[in-house]
């Protein structure tokens, strides 16, 4: 059981307040079994009511995963079509749960290009779980780092165009209020599944002092223990923000 790692965590008391998790290996999952790709992202939507589950339990309070890069909108149109109506299926079978769970779903990015299902989907996944105060998920899709980058550029630009901002006034902090990540803090930890070194373009900014955790297991058979497995791993670390340790 994984509950003997969740009473660790709670002892040592310091949870992150917000994780990240890019969510990889589902083709290969898919491949292992000779199955088609949608199948191993089928499979990866067991993985994403675990670490629900488990951020509920730990008390975190920011899970953003990514689900969609800008970049996955050049996969073969039959992938990108079961992705679609797999997010519409995860919507349609999780929003109550989500709901009596207090977990509020928010998108992060590009959601115009959605195909009309999906975005009422995602438009009413938002509505009907507004204001639950357990968990706030933020779900990456059609989401680009740099494209996330270049619209807070362009949103400072036409404030200064329109004299509303002096250029001398924009910090980071001006910046990071015009991310779609504005009301969160910052992720703590990053964990990616599969074993890739990457970051992909995901929360390039936000993740300027995250500590990075990186898996071999793939993303469908991903669990609530291997969240915890990550979280205990993070308290383990020492984290500096650049400065020295006492
Ligand atoms: C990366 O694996 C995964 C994705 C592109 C999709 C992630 C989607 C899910 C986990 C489905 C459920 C999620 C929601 C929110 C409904 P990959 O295809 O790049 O795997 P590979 O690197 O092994 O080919």
């Amino acid at each position: 059981m994984s509950d003997d790692l969740l009473r660790r965590i709670q002892v040592h008391g310091s949870v992150p307040a917000h994780i990240a998790v890019i969510m990889d290996g589902n083709g290969r999952w898919a491949k292992g079994r000779a199955l088609p790709r949608p199948l191993g992202h089928h499979a990866g939507m067991r993985a994403v009511r675990e670490v629900i589950q488990g951020c509920l339990d730990a008390r975190v309070g920011v899970l953003s995963l990514f689900a969609f890069s800008q970049e996955n909108w050049q996969r073969p149109a039959g992938e990108i079509g079961a992705l679609m109506r797999l997010l519409e299926e995860y919507i349609a079978r999780e929003l109550g749960n989500l709901r009596e769970k207090g977990v509020t779903v928010r998108i992060l990015g590009d959601i115009e290009r959605l195909a009309p299902g999906a975005r009422n989907a995602v438009e009413r996944v938002m509505a009907e779980t507004a204001g639950g105060g357990e968990l706030a998920l933020n779900l990456c899709i059609s989401y680009s780092s740099r494209a996330e980058i270049a619209r807070a550029a362009r949103l400072l630009a036409d404030e200064v165009a329109a004299g509303r901002l002096e250029p001398a006034d924009i910090d980071e902090q001006a910046v990071a209020r015009r991310l779609y990540t504005a009301p969160w803090p910052d992720p703590d930890l990053l964990i990616r599944t599969s074993g890739e070194m990457r970051i992909s373009n995901f929360l390039l900014w936000q993740l300027a002092y995250a500590e990075l955790y990186v898996t071999p297991v793939l993303w469908p058979d991903f669990t609530r223990r291997h969240l915890f497995e990550a979280i205990l791993e993070f308290q383990r670390r020492d984290r500096r923000f650049g400065r020295v340790t006492a």
